[in-house]
């Protein structure tokens, strides 16, 4: 708590919306800064000494986040959102499209990794598939009959951003690609929450913001595999990713760096390579796996709660609902008592629509929440309850 100036600041503030986006440490802001008063210039363009520095700021950035995944730099391209690196892999996929081919996706996806799919399939028309989500388990369904000759792509989330499940993928992926199929993983909340080995993954992309892993804006670790990237044309083009240009052609370069048109945002990929490291330093995932489980004997504890099954393992992310009160009403209330949660659908409306539930309230844990919030959190809870739901 004590290296987060905004929770410093208002100690009685209980945040606890990290899986949209962390709160941020000293150091990762420390790093930031120090990159803008010291190694500021433009990157890969120019000879000057600051140049240089630059280019070696972002560079060994992109080490640093390649090594969080072990990946290597020459795979990992630094997109400025986990929503605009997807938007780039739907749009320039290295695929012959015909009518009927099919995209495989899970029903607990983000906005994010359905919508540049819904575009792509009303542009080729294509069959979007979905995997379901066990309602009584949380769990991944069955998917074995889903996948099948006219499976071109197979895009899924790793974890859920609703429910906290981390999905058992790895099969799903490894099975899509020994068909054939280009596999896309959705690292966004399983990045702050579980080593991520990428060798193990069986996947062509991966992605996380770092925003959600205690750096800034600005920055999504993107790693493609050589024989994705290699035949992929670039997200965007411009400036800094070409060998030639004439009045009416382009050749570009043959490296990761093609998918950096523009001047790349340096300072937000060094605040994202320092936000991995302090959480590699502070290891938070055991203390945030009890802080959870807490969590959850308390809401499961209150019969006028459900709590979202979130399978066997998991982020500490937790959604519920109460068939007494609206979901929204609930946030208010907690907000009212100085207490961030988020309610709604989560930019998960397919995943809601599956299960018939209109809206929930979801409690993400980061590292800087301890179990005195969690007890103010329920006392705050029945409360509530006290006042308007037992007449
Ligand atoms: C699973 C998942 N995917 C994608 C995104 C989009 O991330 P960003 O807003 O950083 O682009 C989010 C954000 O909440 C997410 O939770």
């Amino acid at each position: 708590m004590k290296e987060f100036a905004l929770l410093r600041q208002n100690p009685d503030f209980i945040y606890f919306d990290s899986a949209a986006t962390c709160q941020v440490p000293d150091a990762v802001l420390q790093a930031y800064t120090a990159y803008y008063q010291q190694h500021h210039a433009n990157v890969h363009r120019a000879s000057h000494q600051l140049g240089r520095a630059a280019t070696t700021a972002l560079e060994q950035a992109r080490t640093a986040l390649a090594d969080f995944i072990g990946a290597n730099a020459e795979n990992v391209t630094l997109q400025a959102s986990t929503t605009a690196a997807l938007n780039g892999l739907a749009q320039q996929l290295p695929i012959d499209w015909q009518a009927g081919d099919e995209i495989l996706l899970s029903a607990a996806e983000h906005h994010a990794n359905i919508l540049p799919w819904q575009r792509l399939a009303q542009l080729h028309d294509l069959k979007l598939r979905y995997i379901p989500i066990d309602r009584q388990t949380g769990e991944l369904g069955a998917w074995q009959h889903l996948l099948n000759a006219r499976t071109r792509v197979v895009s899924v989330t790793a974890a859920s951003n609703v429910t906290g499940a981390i999905f058992d993928i790895q099969p799903l992926l490894q099975a899509a690609r020994e068909q054939g199929a280009i596999t896309i993983v959705d690292a966004a909340q399983i990045a702050a929450h579980s080593d991520i080995n990428i060798a193990s993954w069986h996947c062509d992309a991966l992605i996380f913001s770092a925003h959600k892993v205690y750096g800034l804006n600005g920055c999504a670790v993107t790693y493609l595999a050589p024989q994705l990237w290699s035949v992929m044309a670039p997200f965007q083009v411009g400036g800094g990713i070409v060998q030639q240009v004439t009045e009416t052609t382009a050749t570009w370069i043959d490296s990761i760096h093609k998918f950096e048109a523009g001047s790349p945002n340096t300072g937000a990929a060094v605040a994202a390579a320092a936000g991995v490291n302090w959480l590699q330093q502070q290891q938070p995932h055991a203390r945030l796996t009890q802080l959870r489980a807490l969590l959850v004997q308390h809401l499961h504890a209150r019969e006028w709660l459900s709590v979202l099954p979130s399978g066997t393992a998991h982020t500490p992310t937790v959604a519920f609902y109460s068939d007494n009160f609206q979901a929204y009403d609930i946030a208010a209330w907690l907000d009212q008592h100085n207490i961030a949660v988020r309610a709604g659908h989560h930019c998960a409306q397919v995943l809601l629509q599956h299960w018939q539930l209109p809206a929930v309230v979801r409690v993400s844990l980061g590292a800087y929440n301890t179990a005195d919030q969690i007890n103010r959190f329920i006392e705050t809870l029945d409360a509530g309850w006290a006042l308007f739901g037992s007449d």
